[in-house]
């Protein structure tokens, strides 16, 4: 069958993945790249990190890291573009063209630059502010139709369906597509163990907070025996689950993890106390993180063979990039002359 749509997506080289980062977007990718009607290109995005001030080493490391846990998780790096963003210069090129034509008023909606800019707007760096800008660079830049991603990053996509338009009415042409978020899966909103109401992050300064990907079985089992909980048992219909977040959030992840809907992991635990719940959870958990570490660690013993398997991600996305850049080169009035 032909290629119809266009995949794109990336996460943060900031350390270890979480659950989160599986279940709302990685987990996905796998599903979306294993069918033939999709080209699948995912990046890590080594220079959205840059926005932490990452120390040199531990950056480096990190998107080592990163791309071995997307193949552990099960992205193909024969079968996807999986590359790093600063490694295709495009990104940062359009990028700029995009930030030319993007109002502040704009960027000034986007809650994710409230949340982590905080109180000190002003020692916040540009480069965070701007950061939608390059996320709107990354995807407009292999003119992908379709961003599988966790729900946290939806305005962000509202943001590059508007720069699409905002260039294609500009200049008069058709040339970007609109992007589509994907936002699939039980669990395109994982929350923090410790609260029921926060996202489960990378940030969060408490490790309890998260499961990540490469926890072993005795602290994925300690994590989840402290992980927040009520004082009621288990409700017996998924309306009742609008007031009790943890009951939600632990339900929500046992629903994905286990890959059924949240009304039959609801109705499966209906009546029974959390502490069955934690057991269940806790060995869904374990059997899906103990072969993704065993992979990872396997990969990672080999840096060479992670540098060979981006080189040729980076070969194939930077023909793809080469092209629409040139072409947005035409479009926008810049020389080609080089
Ligand atoms: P990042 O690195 O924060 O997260 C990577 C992916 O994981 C999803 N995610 C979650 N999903 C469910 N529950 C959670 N608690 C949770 N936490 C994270 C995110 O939604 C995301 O899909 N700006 C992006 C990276 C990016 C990008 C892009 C994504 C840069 N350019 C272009 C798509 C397309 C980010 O910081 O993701």
């Amino acid at each position: 069958m032909a290629v119809v749509k266009r995949i794109f997506s990336g996460v943060q080289p900031t350390g270890n993945l979480h659950l989160g980062n599986y279940l709302g977007a990685i987990r996905n990718w796998v599903a979306l790249q294993n069918r033939d009607e999709y080209e699948t290109i995912f990046c890590i995005v080594d220079l959205h990190a840059l926005t932490q001030q990452p120390e040199p080493e531990a950056l480096r490391s990190a998107i080592r890291a990163t791309a071995a846990a997307f193949v552990a998780a099960g992205v193909d790096p024969t079968k996807s573009v999986v590359f790093a963003q600063s490694t295709v210069p495009g990104h940062a090129e359009l990028s700029w063209l995009f930030s030319c034509l993007t109002p502040l008023g704009w960027l000034n909606r986007m809650t994710q630059f409230k949340e982590k800019a905080g109180k000190h707007r002003d020692n916040a760096v540009l480069g965070l502010y701007a950061y939608p800008v390059l996320m709107a660079a990354d995807i407009l830049l292999y003119r992908a139709t379709h961003v599988p991603v966790g729900e946290d990053q939806k305005q962000h996509l509202e943001l590059a369906r508007d720069i699409a338009g905002s260039f294609n009415q500009r200049y008069g042409v058709d040339f970007f597509p609109l992007p589509e978020p994907q936002i699939l899966g039980a669990a395109t909103r994982v929350m923090s163990l410790r609260d029921g109401t926060k996202k489960m992050s990378k940030s969060d300064e408490s490790d309890y907070s998260r499961l990540n990907m490469s926890d072993d079985a005795d602290t994925i089992a300690l994590k989840i025996r402290k992980a927040k909980t009520d004082m009621d048992a288990l409700p017996d219909h998924i309306d009742l689950l609008e007031a009790r977040p943890e009951a939600r959030n632990l339900l929500n992840i046992y629903a994905a993890l286990t890959s059924r809907p949240l009304e039959e992991a609801v109705a499966e635990m209906a009546g029974k106390q959390f502490s069955d719940l934690k057991r269940v959870l806790t060995d869904a958990a374990v059997s899906l993180l103990g072969p993704f570490t065993a992979e990872y660690n396997r990969i990672m013993a080999d840096p060479a063979q992670i540098d060979a398997f981006l080189r040729l991600g980076t070969d194939r996305a930077q023909a793809i990039a080469a092209e629409n850049l040139a072409a947005v080169q035409d479009i926008t009035g810049l020389l080609r002359v080089r």
